[in-house]
């Protein structure tokens, strides 16, 4: 997809998945529901788009939508918890030169995540979206997912 198609769906995205959250729900596992069902929809190279929660020190699925992820993601291994701990967005062109890159699906083969805060600031998971063709992602993705991310605890 083109850069300026791109810009022009998140920006759309962004609007819709903002006015239903805002209008209906103050509940973030709603809404990180509402996300993934609208962005992988939506937009045709999410091969699997949802989040991984941090709860007692693990990192386990929560909503998603696509193909069957791993329930549980082995402590510091993968990009999920990589963007955990070095506390920033990871864009990973090709996951097969990713050290330890965790591989839930054989056919995703790039991959993004951003971590996501809550109202006090606090990391307590991420947004993970895969796609099963090598560079789909770049900086556009990176700033719209992290403006989205943002909806699931915006009071
Ligand atoms: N690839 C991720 C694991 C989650 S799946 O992509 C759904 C990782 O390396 O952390």
């Amino acid at each position: 997809m083109n850069s300026d198609k791109k810009q022009s769906r998140y920006q759309r995205l962004y609007k819709q998945i903002s006015d239903l959250i805002k209008e209906s729900s103050n509940n973030p596992i709603s809404n990180m529901s509402t996300i993934a069902a609208i962005l992988h929809h939506k937009i045709e190279y999410f091969f699997w788009t949802g989040f991984y929660l941090l709860q007692d020190g693990k990192l386990q699925a929560g909503p998603y939508q696509g193909s069957l992820a791993c329930i549980n993601l082995a402590k510091d291994k993968g990009v999920c918890w990589a963007a955990i701990n070095q506390k920033k967005t990871i864009v990973v062109p090709n996951v097969h030169e990713f050290p330890n890159h965790i591989a839930c699906d054989s056919r995703s083969l790039s991959e993004i995540v951003i971590p996501i805060k809550n109202s006090s600031n606090e990391i307590i998971g991420v947004m993970d979206v895969d796609s099963s063709t090598v560079n789909s992602f770049d900086e556009i993705d990176a700033q719209w997912l992290e403006k989205i991310a943002d909806l699931i605890y915006f009071d």
